[in-house]
């Protein structure tokens, strides 16, 4: 006799067979509630440029961003993330414009908050779009100087929290940074805006298109972030830079990129009871929609599989590009499954 739970009394297949019987042991399952929309904002009316190396992807003027937002909102999208496109001549080696209460990010916060204040909005804290060269801080004598930076950072965090953001979420991976703006924030009486750490970001060439798309690439030049952000090769250290965040305020934390990093997910999540998210980065997006371009991958069914394979690995919920399609798919799907 065959051992039991071995071949051929266990036929694992017996569960694949139908529709129904996938559905019932299906482990996991995005859903709009998993998503995290992040947009680019520029300045103007009606204005919506497209980001060339990211195919659907557009900077949207306020106006446009404020509608967007509300179909976000009525997929079921509960937040979005801005990043601005900063005009050329507001940037500056300090990045003063970072923390002007009235600067673009701030504007759009303001508006969208006003017009669909149930969404939950994300708000970056770096400098990169604000500064001359590009970099995430302040540089001195040709490195990013980590303690002139937090005290700007922390000015940007409070400016961003006046004009109405629910969430800030420093990536700029600057030593301290969550400490700080905790405190700051907690000193201006915005106790209830929550920290969303960037603990584990990457040095990463998948943020390329990004770069393009916020106009951070051309001052950038050669030099790179690899004096701030971590090795590709480390994986302990992420865990080092999750445990200090959450030492100093997080209410979340980020991994990012997803996909080429989901030991770090998964292992954050094991090791950690904090909720972890993921970053679909702008090269990861591009890749698919530029190989769905040449008909060489199903693009709705490869990004969904990527997202699962992130939330598979424990994110709680994923910033991707593609939120707005994939909750019209799966809104789509889920009317069609009811007739
Ligand atoms: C900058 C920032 C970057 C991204 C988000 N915030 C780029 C960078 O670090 O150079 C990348 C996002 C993406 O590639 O989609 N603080």
């Amino acid at each position: 006799m065959t051992a039991q739970g071995a071949y051929p009394a266990t036929r694992l297949r017996r569960t694949r067979r139908h529709a129904w019987s996938r559905a019932l042991v299906s482990e996991q399952a995005i859903t709009a509630s998993d998503l995290i929309w992040p947009v680019f904002v520029q300045e103007g009316t009606n204005k919506r440029s497209a980001v060339e190396s990211m195919p659907g992807v557009f900077r949207l003027s306020i106006d446009l961003l404020v509608k967007e937002a509300a179909r976000a909102n009525k997929l079921g999208i509960p937040a979005i993330a801005l990043f601005p496109a900063v005009e050329p001549k507001l940037k500056t080696l300090k990045a003063e414009e970072s923390y002007n209460p009235k600067n673009l990010v701030c504007r759009a916060v303001a508006a969208v908050k006003k017009a669909v204040p149930e969404l939950g909005i994300i708000c970056d804290v770096a400098l990169d779009p604000y500064t001359t060269h590009g970099h995430d801080g302040i540089v001195k004598e040709g490195d990013v100087d980590n303690d002139a930076t937090l005290a700007v950072l922390v000015k940007q965090a409070v400016a961003q929290a006046k004009a109405g953001c629910d969430i800030v979420a420093p990536s700029d991976m600057m030593d301290g940074r969550v400490g700080v703006i905790r405190a700051a924030l907690d000193d201006a009486d915005f106790n209830e805006v929550s920290i969303l750490s960037y603990a584990a970001k990457y040095a990463s060439a998948f943020y390329g298109p990004f770069r393009e798309a916020v106009g951070s690439a051309q001052s950038f030049g050669k030099a790179d972030k690899r004096t701030y952000q971590m090795d590709p090769s480390n994986a302990a250290e992420a865990l080092r830079e999750v445990a200090l965040d959450i030492a100093e305020g997080a209410d979340f934390v980020m991994v990012k990129p997803g996909l080429p990093y989901l030991d770090i997910i998964a292992s954050v999540k094991q090791r950690f009871s904090i909720p972890v998210f993921a970053y679909q980065v702008s090269g990861e997006y591009a890749m698919l929609k530029a190989t769905a371009e040449k008909n060489w991958l199903d693009y709705d069914k490869a990004m969904m599989e990527s997202l699962l394979a992130m939330k598979r690995a424990g994110a709680s919920a994923i910033f991707t590009y593609a939120a707005l399609e994939v909750a019209a798919v799966l809104s789509k799907s889920s009317t069609a499954a009811c007739t």
